[in-house]
């Protein structure tokens, strides 16, 4: 059965910022659930392992029954059909995103027609934040922590072994 009433918002989460749960809380308002997707990729290397990337997510949305948090290794649009879900979520933050964004929606919906991409933009205060920067700005000395769940700041500072 095909579950038009949710949508399934992959990424590579790592980590998780407020920016993704603006993108989560958006997509709540139109779909009952999301299931967020957090991808495992054995070629990248990842700041935080896939236990730790779900373990975050897990942690900031374990009292939302609306929010299901899973993993997924290989096709996107697999997982997606697997589920018996039609839509993919992602987040369009500036113009820069969008080429990318352009092209992965279209190359999935070559792979599979029965799939739509809709596209949430965020919060303006998150237009430029993005997890790479966030990895930067932490590895370098400073912080950002208006920007992330509090959780996310923590293990920030424990990864570059700060106090
Ligand atoms: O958070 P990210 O890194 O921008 O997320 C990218 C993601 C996970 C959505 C994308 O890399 C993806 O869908 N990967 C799964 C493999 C796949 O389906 N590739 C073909 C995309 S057209």
């Amino acid at each position: 059965m095909l579950k038009k009433n949710m949508a399934v918002y992959p990424g590579s989460y790592d980590p998780l910022t407020n920016g993704h749960i603006d993108i989560i809380e958006r997509g709540l308002k139109i779909f009952d659930k999301i299931v967020v997707a957090v991808l495992k990729n054995p070629a990248k290397t990842y700041l935080f392992n896939l236990k730790e990337r779900c373990g975050i997510l897990n942690d900031v949305f374990k009292s939302n029954d609306k929010i299901e948090i899973v993993h997924f290794e290989g096709l996107l649009v697999d997982f997606v059909k697997e589920r018996g879900i039609t839509t993919i979520v992602r987040g369009l933050r500036a113009i820069s995103d969008f080429e990318i964004e352009f092209q992965m929606a279209l190359m999935n919906r070559k792979i599979e027609p029965r799939i739509e991409t809709i596209f949430f933009v965020p919060s303006e205060s998150y237009s430029f934040l993005s997890s790479k920067l966030v990895k930067e700005i932490y590895l370098l000395g400073g912080e950002v922590p208006s920007m992330l769940p509090a959780i996310v700041d923590r293990k920030l500072k424990e990864r570059f072994r700060r106090p």
